[in-house]
């Protein structure tokens, strides 16, 4: 059965840092989507009710918007419980609280719980596709791809990696990190939805010996992805200069061992150099930023601007647990304010594409999900201002669609988010 749900549509048509007129809003609008869960027409709802027939039944979503499904291209699942952690800065939070917190992973039947919760938890905040950081235990990350397959997220993990500067129980060896990935890799190969992605930790907790087998699985497997943190405080990078005095500098460690390339993302960037900045640009690797990550534990206020001028592709990022919100649709509001402090200005139509096209293109899949272009999954959330009234009474004032765009990217939290689409099909 055909599906068509009424609503106001907004959408990027293109990359709205280099084109203009690309963001669509499409008031009185409507989404056609067929049996298979692909989007047959995007339009107006005048056009398309005439168009339909009587395999199509009409969800009429009154006063709502229909948004693209929101990428959340970093966080991680075994800080799940540890939001909100006091800290002095990313080093001493890492050892005094997530080590422990992600130690509690080794519990299979905790770990099970804690993934159901948390892919619920994303399908309920907008979220359809999301890059995370598994746990070190590969039953936990287990439990995670089972249920993201059971409640229909796009999701991309698999271990995290480390083999030194964390507690044993948090340590694989290389053999064993290799061993597992190849059976998660392929776990993922007949699932539509789970891709496999190798995760170094950092520079700090990975030898030459696991970063040397993350470089050959990369090199070996094309549709493997990689994510590693980078430059996310000065503290880290100075350690990382001590550990790796022979490198010209952090990006150097990672690219001495092919860690680079169209399928690594690397996250946070904010301490980056200028050749750091165009080497990363050079190998087609995109850039995860996390705003209030970076805001929570000191880190720095990321550039923008200079990865926009490098040409580098950005998505952002929750970063749970340094992050504090659930939803990148607020994360979005924090990228806006950050890069007000740096003077950098960003659009409605920006900061849409942040979270939905350019996020799926910064991770290969920007022909997959992302937008509503004919032949897409259908992949989107309702929003529904209503469930506020002050939200309702400030987009009355709203003198257009873009100032109502805006108002509910700063203002709206996952309450107003009513419900979650992946392939046409309703989640969470
Ligand atoms: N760098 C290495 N590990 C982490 C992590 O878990 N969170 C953040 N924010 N940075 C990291
Ligand atoms: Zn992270």
């Amino acid at each position: 059965m055909n599906q068509l749900h009424l609503g106001t549509v907004a959408h990027l048509r293109g990359n709205p840092f280099r084109q203009s007129n690309c963001l669509e809003i499409i008031e009185d609008g409507a989404l056609w989507i067929g049996g298979d869960g692909r989007i047959l027409a995007v339009g107006s709802r005048t056009d398309l009710l005439p168009a339909i027939g009587s395999d199509t039944t009409v969800h009429s979503h009154d006063g709502a918007w229909l948004l693209p499904g929101l990428v959340d291209a970093h966080l991680h699942f075994p800080q799940y419980y540890t939001v909100a952690a006091a800290n002095q800065g990313l080093l001493s939070w890492l050892e005094e609280t997530i080590f422990p917190a992600e130690s509690e992973f080794k519990n299979v039947g905790f770990a099970n719980k804690a993934a159901n919760q948390f892919v619920s938890h994303l399908l309920r905040t907008g979220v359809t596709t999301a890059a995370v950081f598994g746990s070190q235990f590969p039953d936990a990350t287990m439990a995670l791809f089972e249920s993201a397959k059971h409640q229909g997220l796009r999701l991309i993990s698999g271990l995290t990696l480390m083999d030194q500067g964390g507690p044993k129980a948090l340590l694989n060896t290389p053999e064993a990190a290799k061993a597992l990935s190849l059976q998660l890799m392929a776990y993922c190969r007949g699932e539509p939805l789970l891709h496999f992605a190798l995760l170094p930790r950092f520079a700090l907790a990975c030898s030459p010996a696991m970063l040397t087998m993350c470089g050959e699985l990369l090199k070996d497997n094309p549709g493997c992805y990689l994510q590693t943190h980078i430059n996310e405080s000065l503290e880290e990078i100075a350690a990382v200069k001590k550990l790796h005095p022979k490198s010209k500098h952090y990006l150097d460690v990672y690219d001495h061992y092919g860690l680079l390339g169209p399928n690594t993302l690397l996250i946070h960037n904010i301490h980056a150099r200028d050749d750091e900045l165009r080497r990363i640009a050079e190998t087609g690797s995109a850039v995860c930023h996390c705003p209030s990550s970076n805001l929570f534990l000191g880190s720095g206020l990321f550039p923008f601007k200079r990865h926009l001028d490098a040409d580098i592709a950005m998505a952002l990022g929750t970063d749970v647990g340094a992050g504090l919100h659930f939803s990148v649709w607020e994360e979005a509001a924090e990228a806006y304010k950050v890069q007000q402090l740096r003077q950098y200005h960003l659009s409605p139509g920006q900061l849409l594409y942040l979270m939905t096209l350019g996020g799926a293109r910064a991770l290969g899949l920007g022909d997959e999900t992302g937008n509503f272009e004919v032949g897409k999954s259908a992949d989107f959330f309702v929003l529904q201002p209503q469930k506020s009234d002050y939200l309702t009474q400030r987009l009355n004032r709203c003198p257009d669609l873009a100032s109502q765009l805006f108002v509910l990217m700063q203002l709206t939290n996952f309450c107003c988010i009513v419900g979650t689409y992946v392939r046409g099909v309703v989640r969470g």
